[in-house]
């Protein structure tokens, strides 16, 4: 496990994922980490091309996820969905499609790049139940009790303070609000090391079991494994996840 300090870990991050926003597709100096990102990963990680046709190109081409949480979360028109780590936007536009003008989308992430390009492509698209907002996951700039369904994708793993990140959840959601998100979990062996792997989505990574007690710990009931892939790091899946606020 990296010995950073949890600014230190995030500041890696925003780097990379700068990055990212640019058009890389690995971690470190020395590419010391691959990722799985860009277009090509989309219907790997399980959205139907019929679902994206309409996102432009470059939401594409900055996807970092690793699974389509919005496949479990299955938001209705009127909803409230809050992204964390929301990155170029692709999950917040597929949101929308289905929250409709009534509802609402909240794009959460701390990285200005992809803010900017969200941002960008939102009003190209003309969604204007679209919003991207500034912060950290750790600490959401979201009223208490405001969100009907919080997806992710790809993105807790990456937080030096992951109980935070499930208290969090748990104060913006509505009683019988949904958790909802796609992450790296840890299966085996392999991985423990070094930023760059932290910054690709290897190293942070919980287990399953530690998933679902620290969202257990924050308050969630009915916290389980919804769905289980495959994940280029060895010793790591990409799990869906799923856990409700008792009403
Ligand atoms: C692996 S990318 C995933 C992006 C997007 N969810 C996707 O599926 O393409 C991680 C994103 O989470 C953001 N992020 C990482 N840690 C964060 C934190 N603590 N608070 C807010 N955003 C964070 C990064 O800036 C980056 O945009």
């Amino acid at each position: 496990m990296t010995t950073k300090s949890p600014d230190e870990i995030k500041s890696a991050v925003r780097a990379t994922y700068t990055q990212v926003a640019q058009g890389a597709s690995c971690c470190g100096p020395s590419c010391g980490a691959p990722m799985d990102t860009g277009a090509v990963s989309i219907g790997r990680i399980g959205y139907a091309p019929e679902r994206v046709g309409a996102i432009p190109a470059a939401v594409l081409e900055s996807n970092a996820g690793c699974g389509n949480p919005l496949a479990h979360a299955r938001p209705k028109a009127g909803e409230t969905v809050l992204d964390l780590g929301s990155g170029g936007g692709l999950d917040c536009f597929l949101a929308a499609q289905e929250v409709g003008p009534q509802g609402r989308v909240i794009g959460l992430d701390m990285t200005d790049a992809m803010l900017q390009k969200a941002e960008e492509n939102r009003r190209k698209l003309g969604l204007a139940q679209v919003e991207f907002r500034k912060g950290e996951m750790e600490a959401m700039p979201v009223e208490s009790g405001a969100v009907d369904i919080i997806i992710s994708n790809c993105v807790i793993n990456l937080s030096p303070d992951k109980a935070a990140v499930f208290r969090e959840s748990f104060r913006v959601l509505r009683p019988g609000g949904r958790f909802v998100v796609s992450d790296v979990v840890k299966t085996g062996e392999g991985g423990e090391g070094s930023m760059e792997e932290w910054c690709a989505c290897i190293a942070g990574a919980l287990t399953p079991e530690d998933y679902l007690g620290g969202l257990r710990a924050a308050g969630f009931e009915e916290a389980e494994i919804v769905e289980r892939k495959p994940y280029i790091a060895q010793g790591h899946e990409s799990n869906i996840i799923r856990a409700v606020k008792p009403r």
